[in-house]
């Protein structure tokens, strides 16, 4: 690993805040300026995961001992400097990788929050600052894409990232709702099963990732972000259901964006506890150190009374440290919600849970995704024989979403100010960007065929339209752009009495298969983002760097 050092880091004001935050400090600062090696998680929920392991494997790939699969696939680390592989061919294939939504590049401290959460598939689970989306797409992973995963954020255009990120990873469970956290809306009753709040900080532990902080961190930095720490974690505090778990992290060492923002939670709501974070089952052989007990400026914080049980809890908190994992620094701690349902039901009278009190929700304008009709449904399942499911529209697209997104968070009665209950049906008053996945096209109102984000789970439930094709056909296809139809039907007869449009062609090789969306017109082409067309090509022995 490379060992470029960055000149100012001795002279920087981080360097003199960490030695008041660590006695042993000196082997931080040497760990603290490498670049930070190339990481990934890889997607348990592709059928063809053994493939991509394999594939990782033979570009040097290794599995990190600490960050097994639970809770989120597990993590690999690849033989070089992130983003800086120098063998074009790995570079493309490791891309493809990501971009089909097999791998998600990530770093590996970053993957620690959603092992902790202990997630279980049917969970409603909050990601309160969620943008890009690397750890709501993990939270999706860890229910098995089976419940609901509202992926918050607050700058627009970072949202976008999340629907992108969404559709690329190819889950249904995800909603991307673009609101301030501090002013989310109650979600349907009791709340949130589990919450991450990965809160905005000054970032201080990516010196590996952002050499840049070594001239531009500050003391002032994490000082001038608490306020926003404490209000976001206060506001998800009170959409935690009772029982449920929740977990605060950050990329910052400094102790005022973490310990301190957790004592000062702990001292306003009562009704939560810090928990455990488990972190040495779930991540096994990652070194922590315990939450921070004392630093400077403890006494600015004047609402807190640091009195020596609560120092002691701080402990809980657990802080991972550049040098001890060769990694980037970290910080996490787990809350539990201990109140009763009588508890959750006073916070609904709080001022700030709702919006105006509704008899009725407003209409939903045509931004916004509405249920599919039953006429649509049925044709989906006589054109291609797959069964009806939660499905919504929005302009030319389709999109399936998980039952709960439907049932839980679409039908949810929601609570008002003082009590007053708005029945379910729409999102209001949640500002929602995207629901589920795009998974089948229209084209003027009638339905044209799947999509290619959707196809591994659309293609293996349909009944009809789907075609093996063999090895050689494949080849020609993919090399020359297509093949006409009479000379496609010699080695597909299924193809015959076929109809012209969309239909899916099933390739299997070496126990691996793969769903290619394609169209039969004058010719047979196939219709695959270049990801998975590289990876094919890869698959079929061809060259991959055109
Ligand atoms: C540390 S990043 C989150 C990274 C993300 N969890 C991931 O793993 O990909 C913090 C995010 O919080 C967003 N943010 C800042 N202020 C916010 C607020 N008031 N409400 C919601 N999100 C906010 C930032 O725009 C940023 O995208």
């Amino acid at each position: 690993m490379s060992k470029a050092n960055w000149p100012s880091a001795p002279d920087s004001e981080l360097w003199k805040s960490v030695q008041t935050w660590r006695d042993d400090a000196t082997n931080w600062l040497e760990m603290a300026q490498p670049r930070l090696p190339e990481t990934l998680r890889v997607n348990p929920l592709r059928i063809d995961i053994k493939w991509t392991e394999n594939i990782l494997r033979s570009l040097g790939g290794v599995p990190i001992p600490w960050l097994p699969n639970g809770g989120g696939g597990e993590g690999w680390q690849m033989p070089w400097v992130r983003g800086k592989c120098e063998d074009l061919e790995s570079k493309l294939l490791i891309r493809a990788l990501h971009d089909s939504g097999r791998i998600t590049r990530q770093e590996a401290v970053s993957m620690i929050p959603v092992k902790l959460l202990e997630c279980r598939p049917g969970d409603h689970i909050l990601d309160m600052c969620a943008a890009p989306g690397s750890k709501a797409t993990q939270l999706c992973e860890a229910i098995s894409d089976e419940g609901v995963v509202v992926a918050n954020e607050s700058n627009p255009g970072r949202a976008n990232l999340l629907v992108s990120n969404s559709k690329r990873v190819g889950v249904t469970s995800m909603i991307v709702a673009r609101h301030d956290g501090r002013h989310l809306p109650r979600c349907p009753n009791p709340g949130f099963d589990r919450i991450l709040v990965d809160a905005p900080c000054s970032g201080n532990g990516t010196t590996r990732k952002n050499p840049e902080l070594w001239d531009r961190w500050t003391e002032q930095a994490g000082r001038g972000l608490q306020t926003l720490q404490i209000e976001l974690l206060n506001k998800a505090a009170m959409l935690l259901a009772p029982n449920g778990r929740m977990v605060y992290s950050t990329c910052s060492l400094d102790p005022i964006e973490n310990e301190a923002v957790v004592a000062e939670i702990l001292h306003t709501c009562d009704f939560l506890i810090l928990d455990e974070t488990g972190i040495t089952d779930y991540c096994p052989g990652l070194v922590t150190r315990p939450g921070m007990t004392e630093w400077n400026g403890m006494e600015r914080n004047a609402a807190q009374s640091f009195d020596s049980d609560m120092l002691a809890e701080l402990t809980k908190c657990k802080r991972i440290w550049n040098d001890e994992n060769d990694s980037g620094g970290f910080f996490v701690a787990a809350f539990k919600h201990i109140g009763d349902s009588e508890v959750a039901e006073a916070l609904l009278n709080d001022s700030e849970m709702a919006e105006k009190p509704l008899r009725e929700p407003p209409q939903p304008n045509r931004n916004q995704q509405i249920p599919a009709s039953s006429e649509l449904l049925q044709t989906i399942s006589n054109d291609w024989g797959v069964e009806p499911e939660k499905m919504f529209v929005r302009g030319s697209k389709i999109y399936t979403i998980s039952y709960e997104i439907h049932d839980w968070f679409w039908l949810g009665e929601r609570m008002l100010r003082r009590g007053k209950k708005l029945p379910g049906g729409h999102w209001h008053p949640f500002q929602i960007i995207q629901a589920g996945l795009p998974t089948w096209e229209l084209r003027k109102g009638i339905l044209q065929r799947p999509t290619s984000k959707g196809i591994h789970l659309t293609a293996p439930k349909c009944q009809v339209h789907v075609h093996e094709i063999g090895q050689e056909l494949l080849t020609t296809i993919l090399t020359k752009g297509g093949q006409s139809v009479e000379e496609v039907i010699q080695s597909i007869p299924t193809l015959e009495n076929e109809r012209l449009g969309g239909v899916v062609l099933r390739f299997t090789k070496e126990e691996v298969t793969w769903w290619l969306p394609a169209w039969l017109g004058g010719k047979l082409t196939l219709m695959i983002p270049d990801a998975e067309r590289l990876l094919l090509s890869h698959s079929l022995g061809l060259e991959v760097i055109s």
